[in-house]
């Protein structure tokens, strides 16, 4: 069914915007220090495997590719059309393009509504519009593909691979983003910045990635604002139970909202308005950039949590404690283990461990019992996923407790339990716990970062078990 103003053809083009056979770069710059001249560098250098057309009627030839003076010179079909020439010249640019019939276009260059200049900001649209062309921006820092290896973007490199679309507002954040990726192992498929979104908003990119990207499981949003709300809600109602949602919104504070409209020209709205909305809509909300990181990284790579019993298994009774307390604070209070499984697990620990949830392994507890314990709690009936703390020791290998973790976390994917992984320590955890995202298991270094977490993955199956009520 089609959601009242979300545009088919802008999801059938967005095809062509996020994964293009072409790209034309209008401004490709013989200056290696303007942002034209870097975009075509970063596709060639990120290993795009389509054809690159630099447009400049200065240059002949921009590395080693040919330079053509205008985009209706190329003689060749061009999917999607990179701008990065000043504000006055992007108009007659975006005519050329209508009448070349390109698929898409990204304009990165800034100095329009966001700076009171709307008049040509909707002179542009109207004319894209008019022949049906969608257009990312203005005011963006591109769009990366990691899938695809494509970096039609002036960041400096593709993010790290995974199955997170990251669609963020703001361009200078998405830089700092990628950044993290490599840092922190979050993977993301995409990267698209969409700035003033005098076009394509919110709405068309979350059905676009919902319904017609394999690459993708997980949507993570950086948003200022949108006038567009009902399209959004109904494009993350449509979403919910496909693929979860979450969202960093913006620009709650008076300063905060001032600085919105400014930056991209967006109305920041009430906080009441935005969460009622988000709530309704089936969207897990992020309160800062690490929980969008946090929970969109569980999201995309565990099973939502389809029940409230949450197992604690830790070596350290003081992050037990934290985890107990951050766990009824996210909204998933801890229960007593159940007393059969409180048996099974005695035969990994010491008599003086305790099976209480938290499940405490103790000081010296090695591999196997982390192994041990982590598959009679993924085994029994009510446990719906686990939390699993190592506090490094000197006793203990972090990796040799990491592959074991590894090695359990693959018979709770046949039973569809979450498992979720806090190590904490210095430099000697730190390759242990990139190498078990590498694994598909969310790591954190925190307790509370590690049960908020949880809590996502919960508050996704919660989401499940509504929409199934609601198809009943
Ligand atoms: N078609 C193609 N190229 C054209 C052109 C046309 N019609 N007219 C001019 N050009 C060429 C220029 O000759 C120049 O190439 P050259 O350096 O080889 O001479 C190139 O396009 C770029 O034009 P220039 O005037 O040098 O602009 P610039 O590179 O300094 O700035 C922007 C252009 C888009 C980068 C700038 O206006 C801008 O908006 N910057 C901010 C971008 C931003 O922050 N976006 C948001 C990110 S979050």
């Amino acid at each position: 069914m089609r959601i009242p103003g979300i545009r088919d053809y802008v999801i059938e083009k967005l095809q062509c915007i996020l994964n293009p056979r072409s790209i034309a770069v209008i401004g490709a710059s013989r200056d290696p220090n303007k942002i034209g001249h870097q975009i075509v560098k970063n596709l060639i250098e990120s290993g795009y495997k389509g054809r690159i057309y630099p447009v400049n009627p200065k240059a002949n030839e921009i590395l080693g590719l040919k330079c053509y003076a205008s985009v209706k010179d190329i003689p060749d079909m061009v999917d999607l059309v990179v701008i990065s020439v000043p504000a006055p010249i992007v108009r007659k640019v975006v005519q050329e393009c209508a009448e070349k019939g390109v698929n898409g276009i990204a304009i990165i260059t800034a100095g329009f509504s966001e700076v009171g200049n709307k008049k040509e900001e909707d002179e542009i649209v109207e004319i894209a519009r008019k022949h049906k062309i969608p257009i990312l921006g203005p005011n963006i820092v591109g769009i990366l593909n990691s899938t695809y290896k494509m970096n039609a973007s002036f960041a400096p490199k593709l993010p790290f691979s995974g199955k997170i679309a990251l669609i963020s507002q703001s361009g200078a954040l998405i830089i700092g983003l990628i950044g993290w990726t490599w840092l922190y192992r979050v993977g993301l498929s995409k990267v698209i910045s969409i700035g003033n979104k005098a076009d394509i908003d919110f709405s068309e990119l979350i059905v676009y990635l919902t319904e017609k990207d394999p690459d993708t499981n997980t949507i993570a949003i950086y948003m200022e604002g949108t006038d567009a709300g009902p399209e959004l809600v109904e494009a993350c109602r449509r979403a919910a139970g496909k693929k979860p949602i979450v969202i960093l919104k913006a620009g709650f504070s008076k300063r905060g909202e001032l600085a919105t409209m400014s930056h991209t020209g967006s109305m920041a709205g009430s906080a009441r308005i935005y969460k009622a909305a988000f709530l309704q809509s089936y969207v897990i909300q992020a309160e800062d950039l690490f929980d969008l990181y946090d929970k969109a990284l569980a999201l995309s790579l565990q099973p939502p949590a389809m029940s409230d019993r949450i197992l604690v298994i830790t070596n350290g009774g003081g992050a037990g404690v934290l985890a107990t307390d951050a766990a009824e604070k996210y909204g998933i209070p801890l229960s007593d283990t159940p007393p059969d499984l409180a048996e099974r697990l005695k035969k990994y620990m010491p008599p003086f461990g305790s099976t209480k949830n938290p499940v405490d392994l103790t000081g010296q507890a090695n591999e196997d019992w982390y192994y041990g314990a982590i598959v009679e709690a993924v085994k029994h009936p009510d446990v719906g996923g686990i939390v699993v703390i190592y506090c490094h020791t000197a006793i203990t290998d972090p990796m040799k407790i990491g592959v074991r973790i590894s090695e359990a976390t693959k018979i709770a994917r046949d039973y569809k339990k979450p498992i979720v992984v806090c190590f904490i320590g210095g430099r000697e955890v730190e390759g242990t716990s990139n190498w078990l995202k590498e694994q598909g298991i969310p790591t954190y270094p925190t307790p509370a970062r590690a049960i908020k977490a949880m809590a996502a993955l919960r508050e996704y199956g919660r989401i499940i078990e509504r929409i199934k009520k609601r198809q009943q």
